[in-house]
């Protein structure tokens, strides 16, 4: 299963934290933002990874995953020449995606809760789009979507409403099949000059090709794009990692966990890293196997 994981953009919310070095490299508590999204791609099933990525970041990226043979992976990697949208990942990731279906996650994305894996899954596997929908109390920074009246048929998607018709923002995590490099195509540009993915959901709303699954409240789906919110999602996982002592977003453990690689793959991974605590957890996770 092909997954892309979107980690361009220009985080001006985020400036200066973001003047020289990209939004998605920047610490969630104790991983790189990128690790939370990637994880949640993995655990769908997705083993054939394309990072979007801007020009001047490629570098950066590439030493933090490689090829991503390490984590059971094939990881590529293409280049957005400036922030034009989300929906313009799919001009820009056209040949990798090719007749196949394919998740896409924004980078600065964390998801969380024990059914995820299963949720996302069953979108991967599905049919058509795929997307999910979180119930926010401001939900206006957001692509919103309406119900009809039994509550689960979508009718309506508008970007950034000013009157939201409901609290249902839609996530950061969407599956289509190859139509959507088509889709993508075809869409004008928004008011803003960007290529929007709620104009491409709209079109598979308008298709009938659209399921919409809404993540109910033993969810959590946290976004990293302000500074307070990027210290909630830090504190959040800070609050879960104590408690449990199991990490959130970490590919290392996904990957063993999924049988991407096996216990010698591991083993050669926590080898350089033995010292840090992220290498004594994984070190724990060996020795409990
Ligand atoms: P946003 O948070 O909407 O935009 P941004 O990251 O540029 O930040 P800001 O609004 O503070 O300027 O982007 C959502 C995600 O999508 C984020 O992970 C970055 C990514 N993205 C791209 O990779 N390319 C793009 O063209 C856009 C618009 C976003």
């Amino acid at each position: 299963m092909k997954g892309i994981v979107l980690s361009g953009g220009s985080g001006t919310r985020l400036y200066p934290m973001t003047r020289a070095a990209n939004k998605q490299l920047l610490p969630v508590y104790n991983k790189p933002m990128v690790y939370y999204p990637l994880t949640t791609l993995m655990l769908a099933g997705c083993r054939d990874i394309l990072l979007v990525v801007n020009p001047h970041d490629e570098e950066a990226y590439r030493r933090l995953f490689g090829d991503g043979r390490q984590w059971g992976l094939e990881v590529r990697y293409a280049v957005q020449p400036r922030p034009g949208g989300i929906a313009e990942v799919f001009i820009v990731g056209r040949e990798f995606v090719g007749k196949d279906r394919v998740g896409l996650i924004l980078g600065d994305n964390l998801f969380y809760g024990d059914s995820l894996p299963a949720v996302a899954e069953r979108g991967a596997r599905g049919r058509d789009a795929v997307i999910y929908a979180y119930w926010v109390s401001d939900p206006s920074a957001y692509g919103v979507v309406e119900f009809g009246s039994d509550g689960e048929t979508p009718v309506g998607i508008v970007e950034k409403p000013k009157a939201p018709r409901s609290n249902w923002a839609i996530t950061g995590l969407y599956f289509y099949d190859a139509d959507v490099c088509d889709v993508a195509a075809q869409i004008p540009r928004s008011a803003r000059g960007e290529l929007e993915i709620s104009d491409v959901n709209a079109w598979y709303l308008k298709e009938r090709r659209l399921t919409v699954e809404k993540l109910g409240r033993g969810y959590a789906w946290l976004d990293t794009g302000t500074p307070s919110s990027l210290l909630r999602a830090a504190q959040f996982v800070e609050t879960v990692e104590d408690r449990q002592g199991l990490q959130i977003g970490s590919p290392e453990e996904v990957a063993w966990r999924k049988g991407y690689i096996d216990d010698a793959g591991l083993a050669r991974l926590i080898e350089p890293i033995r010292d840090s605590e992220y290498g004594k957890y994984l070190q724990r996770l060996l020795a409990r196997g």
